[in-house]
């Protein structure tokens, strides 16, 4: 059966699911810490100089990649070479993975919605979270047991999701993004000026804007901007590619790459000022520096946040509702970004139906992530996980993808260059081929090289070994195992018919 490829309904469309998986938790709560921690004001530099030099160009070729093949990655990268289908399919592996836990952590933040009201972790949120709520043991054993204050909003959130894709392209992901995208910037305002004007915030914005020059003669810095560029714009790890792949023949790649960036960039600035400010008032209230309080990631969202909420008096139950309604906002439209691309890989491979590959593939990991991450092992298993599959998962796929393109199919570059020119306003050439074959690549093969490094030499966190090995590098060998298998197993129900050379782009067809 021959499906026609879906389309976005107009190029804003596009835009604004880019927009919607590249604006995530990542530019809420990892940016500001990363950013403090990396010389404050004077990390925009760095953090600048990585967009523009690997961010920018790498989304640039996985959007061309998207639009040439017009397949997600397994199907895209065999039309460049058969034997890199695997490598789409780690990438898929990759995807699956990270939706498992990210359901999870936008289960809590939506959970937290609730419990703001009323502040419901009394004056004391540590204990609420790790012991009340989550009822971790720290990893010293694995529990089984389902608790259903996590199992139910596990369960909406993926039947959210699932039903966003279930809909389609059009119908779902892009009227979703169209709606979630506007609301997510009406609700951070609000909360970015709510605490901007709290007392103390002067404090923590000169905490977060005082340059250190001095910072950016370390390497460390420059690794952490570009650590975080591929990340925040969700590139190298399939998304864009397969969210291109339904680009009209005629866009204007480039030019909607430069907004996409832009517009992550602008929210990861504002996130910081939103963030800061209210680390500010934190201190403030505490008579503290701001420096003891600064925290990032799950420690921030659900351990500070709620005790700087609890700070606020009564007042605080609306900002605590802001703070976590954006969480899930922005989450929610990157989960459904994650997901799109095993679901279309998987349509693109067996020829099946959209419904079917969300109910048999979205559903299959809707099972799996509510079963694991309704346990007590939820906040080791999403910690453990998501260093593993960030740090390797991610960055070794999108080394490789690159190295695929710059360096053992150097010809093709050549060919990408002339295809994106011929539909975009901003023209790619040498620069952009040198950067993506040594910037780029060397940034993430040095990165890769001080993970690996760091996780052999003295392991992770400070969890039994048994339990990393597991989770940690389990959940990277599943990848590879389910790559090859994937590959090899998956039936095809139509030979792929190889892209012609040049899209047929002069004949103005758009859909
Ligand atoms: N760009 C996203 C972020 O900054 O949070 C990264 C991401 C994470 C995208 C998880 C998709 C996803 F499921």
């Amino acid at each position: 059966m021959s499906q026609v490829r879906e389309n976005w309904s107009a190029r804003s469309g596009f835009i604004f699911a880019a927009v919607g998986s590249a604006v995530g938790l990542g530019n809420i709560w990892r940016f500001p810490y990363v950013a403090y921690e990396n010389g404050g004001g004077a990390f925009l530099l760095p953090y600048l100089i990585a967009l523009l030099t690997a961010g920018l160009p790498l989304l640039f070729l996985d959007y061309i990649v998207g639009h040439r093949y017009r397949r997600s990655p397994p199907l895209a990268y065999q039309q460049i070479t058969p034997k890199a289908e695997t490598l789409g399919w780690w990438q898929v592996m990759v995807c699956l993975f990270i939706g498992m836990y990210y359901a999870s952590v936008l289960a809590w933040a939506a959970s937290y919605v609730y419990f703001s009201f009323g502040q419901k972790w009394q004056g004391n949120p540590e204990q609420f979270f790790m012991q009340d709520y989550l009822q971790s043991n720290g990893g010293s054993s694995l529990s089984f047991e389902i608790i259903p204050h996590l199992f139910f909003p596990i369960l909406g959130m993926w039947v959210l999701v699932l039903l966003i894709l279930y809909l389609g392209v059009k119908r779902g992901v892009e009227l979703s993004n169209k709606i979630f995208i506007p609301l997510l910037i009406v609700l951070f305002m609000i909360l970015v000026v709510q605490a901007v004007r709290l007392p103390g915030a002067v404090q923590g914005l000169n905490a977060f804007f005082t340059p250190n020059w001095q910072a950016m003669t370390d390497y460390k810095v420059w690794l952490a901007a570009y650590g975080h560029i591929f990340f925040s714009l969700s590139v190298g790890f399939g998304i864009m590619v397969t969210y291109a792949s339904y680009l009209g023949k005629k866009s204007n790649l480039t030019g909607a790459g430069l907004v996409v960036g832009l517009a992550n960039s602008s929210f990861e600035i504002l996130a910081g000022i939103g963030v800061f400010s209210a680390l500010g008032f934190m201190a403030h209230a505490q008579g503290v520096p701001v420096k003891e309080v600064v925290s990032g990631g799950i420690g921030l969202a659900f351990i500070a946040f709620p005790q700087l909420i609890s700070s606020l008096g009564s007042s605080g139950d609306w900002f605590g509702f802001l703070f976590f309604s954006c969480l899930v906002v922005a989450g929610v439209t990157s989960l459904v970004s994650v997901m799109q691309v095993p679901i279309s890989a998987f349509q693109d491979k067996t020829g099946c139906s959209r419904q079917k590959a969300v109910l048999g593939i979205g559903g299959g990991t809707a099972l799996l992530s509510i079963l694991l991450f309704s346990t007590a092992n939820a906040i080791t298993l999403v910690d453990i996980i998501d260093h593993f599959i960030n740090n390797i998962g991610i960055v070794l796929g999108a080394l490789l993808s690159i190295t695929l393109v710059t360096w053992l199919m150097r010809s093709k570059l050549d060919d990408y260059t002339r295809h994106s020119n011929q539909i975009s306003s901003i023209k790619l050439g040498k620069v952009w081929q040198l950067l993506l074959t040594i910037v780029t690549p060397l940034s993430l093969l040095i990165t890769l090289g001080l993970t690996l490094n760091g996780l052999l030499g003295s392991g992770y966190g400070n969890y039994p070994g048994w339990l990393v090995m597991i989770f940690g590098w389990g959940s990277v060998l599943c990848c590879l195992i389910g790559a090859f298998l994937l590959k090899h197993l998956l039936p095809v129900q139509k030979p792929v018919q190889p892209a012609q050379d040049e899209p047929q782009i002069q004949t103005g067809e758009q859909p």
